[in-house]
Parts: C-alpha cells; structure tokens; sequence
C-alpha cells in the first residue's frame, strides 16, 4: 500500500506539453488509493480536456472561479477546495505560472487555491532548457523555497523544442515515488521497527486437530497497518487468520502454534522500539503430538496438556529500551488482574478489554478497551471499530516514546 493512499490530493494542471502526462499521473494516484482533484489553468485545457481528467480523477474539474456554461453559474470556491487538500501538487509548472505564484499573481483558479492552500505545496517544473536556466526563473525556485513549496526536478532530456537539456516534467512515475519518499520521511514512526503479535495459535493434537481459540486477529492486523501508516517498519508475527492485510509495509510472519511464534518474535525483539503481542496465544499445549490421527475408541480421551512458554512475559524479563505493550481478556475482576499482569510482565501498557462489555471481543470489528499504564493511569475507551482502537494505541505509545 502507498503512503498515498486515503490522502486528498489536489491537481494542478497548468499549460505545457507535459500536460498530457497528467492523465497517467491522476491515474497513479488515484490507483495508489489517493482521492484527486484537478484544477486547471484556462490555457492548460489547449494541451489536456477536463473531460479525460475528471474521468480519471472521478471528480469535477475547475478552471475557472464560476461555471461558465451554466446559467445559474456558480461560484467554484477555491478556498475549500485548498483547504480539502492533503497535498497541492502543481505539475506540469510552467515559468509563468510558477513566476505568479512567487509574486503572489491571482488571476485564475489555480493560483488563488495556491494562495490559500495551507498543506504542503509541490510542484513539477516543465520548461525548455534556456527558460529553466534563465536568472529570473532561478530567482523563482528560491523564493518559492522560501514559502517552503517543495520542488520536484526536472529532468534531463529531449524537449518539446527539439532541443535536448534540463526541464523535462519529471515522469508521472517519478513524481509519485518523489511524494511517497518525502511524505514517508516525515511520518512519526519513521525509522522505528515495530513487532506486533497477532491471531490465535493452534497447538497441534494430532495430524488433523488442534487446540485453538475464536480469535480473528483482527486488532492486531489493524494496529500493524496504522503503525506501517505511521511509517513504522513492521514485523506481522501471526497465527492462523483470514484477515487481508493490503499493506506493503508489513512484513507478516506466518506461525502456527505458541512454539513457532515465541521464536519468531524473539528474533526480532532485540532490534525493535516497541513490541504489541495482541495474539490469544493458548496457555496450554498437548504433551505429545500423535503422529498418525487418534482413531476413536470406547470411553474417555485423556489428553495431557502441558504450559506454553509466555511470550509476553518473557520479553519483559530481556527488555532494555522497548516499549512493550501487552494485551488482557478478561472476564472478572479485569482492572485488578490486568494491573497484576502489567506488574508481573514488566510492561509499559496493558491494553484491557473485558468480555462483559458490549462491543468487545475476538471476532468483531469493534472492541472497548481500557488503557492502564506504567505509572497506573487507568484510561477507558468507548466501543469503537478496531481501526480506531489501534490508531489510539499508536498515539499513546507515539506520546510516550517521544516524550
Ligand atoms: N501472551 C503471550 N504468550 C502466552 C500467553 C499470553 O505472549 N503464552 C500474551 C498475550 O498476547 C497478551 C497477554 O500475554 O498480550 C495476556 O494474555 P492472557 O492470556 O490474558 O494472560 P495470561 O497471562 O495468559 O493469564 P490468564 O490466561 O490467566 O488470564
């Protein structure tokens, strides 16, 4: 998944050959799960039609502060328009647009949602090789940094004039793999590796059963995609689940029982600043594993469980500077028992949610959650979907290990 993905982003299309480029741009992103709005300069409409942009783009394109051909022409308010966008991307930027932009010029649609943008402005120039030479266009670029407006290069290669130098448009391509590095750089969790648990385990018997659990791994996949959002370099280990992480950040480690998970987190923990184990690891395992199936005989099937080792607890006796976050079900006496295991496990965070609350649970898409933390703060959620949950996790620990 793109970090472009469910950002609102605005289009400007301004007049240059490289203007036909653009269809394939609002294409990348709007493929990148990006929502875009395009907003063209009069002229730019000689060199690409709003009709094959607002298809691509599935949105309405403006040129103009009114709609012309309407009688009842209205007004296109530029300002929520700025004020909607994520990110303002201008591309291809010709000199005279850009040179406006320095000059605070605003004479078409384009320009005053320049003017009123508050996100992160970016802009692709496109200009024969003399024009991006030239001292005055220069003297644009550096006040445009001044206003803090990101320039994304242009290239060297054949122009439109025939003369080969610098100021080819950067190809759509590189223009999305320019956003996604600079938008990426600047997330929270950047340069953080986060180990994340997941899912039931399921401790064999015999060749075809097994003691598992109801958990559908659901919290955990979504606290490993909002941490891989965040920009956190994230390690999935999960067991059984038929949750569909559609996120190329995660790095999902798939594991069977209790056994294959410990090892599995236990090779990432050194190297990792925060652990969440939100898998319904079983406590309990067969003693011996059957190796051909255990045909049915007359009277009672004795099995011999023995204790699976404590993931959680053990990472808490190796910890040095992780973060570590554990997770509590439980049925009575919840505070009380989740502060003896945040105690006991030597956690930062428990996360408690109780069994008796509406709302939460194993197979839902919502939970309710209680926060108790190191210092014994005891903070409630209300039920909300799991995404949601995981978002809250991910600020309380961003608070904490930046604090
Ligand atoms: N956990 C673990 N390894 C285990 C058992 C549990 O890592 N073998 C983790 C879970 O992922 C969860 C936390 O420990 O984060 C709490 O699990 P829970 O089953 O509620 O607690 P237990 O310590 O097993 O105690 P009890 O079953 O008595 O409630």
């Amino acid at each position: 998944m793109s970090v472009l993905s469910g950002k609102k982003i605005v289009l400007g299309v301004t007049a240059g050959i490289a203007a036909y480029k653009t269809t394939y741009l609002v294409r990348l992103f709007v493929k990148s799960g990006a929502e875009v709005k395009v907003v063209m300069t009069p002229s730019a409409k000689e060199f690409v039609t709003p009709l094959t942009l607002s298809t691509l783009s599935k949105n309405e394109v403006h040129s103009s502060f009114t709609n012309e051909e309407d009688d009842n022409a209205q007004w296109n308010n530029h300002v929520a328009l700025a004020l909607w966008a994520d990110l303002f991307v201008i591309a291809p930027a010709t000199a005279n647009t850009l040179s406006k932009m320095a000059h605070g010029t605003c004479d078409n649609l384009l320009l005053a949602v320049y003017l009123s943008a508050k996100c992160p402005v970016y802009y692709a120039p496109a200009m024969d090789l003399d024009m991006y030479q030239h001292p005055s266009t220069k003297a644009t670029f550096k006040t445009l940094a001044s206003f803090g407006n990101i320039q994304i290069p242009a290239t060297h290669g054949e122009l439109a004039s025939g003369l080969v130098g610098q100021g080819r448009m950067a190809e759509p391509e590189d223009i999305l793999a320019f956003l996604e590095a600079e938008i990426g750089k600047n997330l929270p969790l950047k340069g953080k590796k986060i180990v994340i648990t997941a899912g039931p385990t399921y401790e064999a018997i015999d060749p075809v059963r097994f003691i598992g659990n109801h958990s559908s791994g659901k919290m955990g996949y979504a606290i490993a995609d909002e941490a891989a959002n965040l920009g956190a370099e994230v390690i999935l280990v999960s067991g059984p689940s038929h949750v569909v992480l559609k996120n190329s950040f995660v790095n999902t480690i798939s594991v069977l029982s209790a056994k294959e998970m410990y090892v599995a987190v236990h090779e990432h923990f050194n190297t990792c600043d925060v652990a969440i184990l939100s898998a319904a690891v079983a406590d309990y395992r067969s003693k011996t594993v059957a190796s051909e199936k255990i045909k049915k005989k007359e009277g009672a099937l004795i099995l011999q469980l023995e204790k699976t080792d404590d993931i959680l607890a053990s990472l808490g006796k190796i910890k040095t500077n992780q973060f570590l976050v554990g997770f509590a079900l439980e049925t009575q006496n919840e505070l009380e028992n989740a502060k003896s295991k945040l105690e006991k496990k030597n956690l930062d965070l428990i996360v408690l949610n109780s069994l008796k609350d509406k709302g939460a649970g194993f197979k839902g898409d919502t939970n309710k959650v209680t926060f108790i933390t190191k210092d014994n703060k005891v903070v409630p959620f209300s039920v909300k979907p799991k995404t949601e949950v995981a978002k809250d996790i991910l600020q309380y620990i961003l608070q904490q290990i930046h604090a």
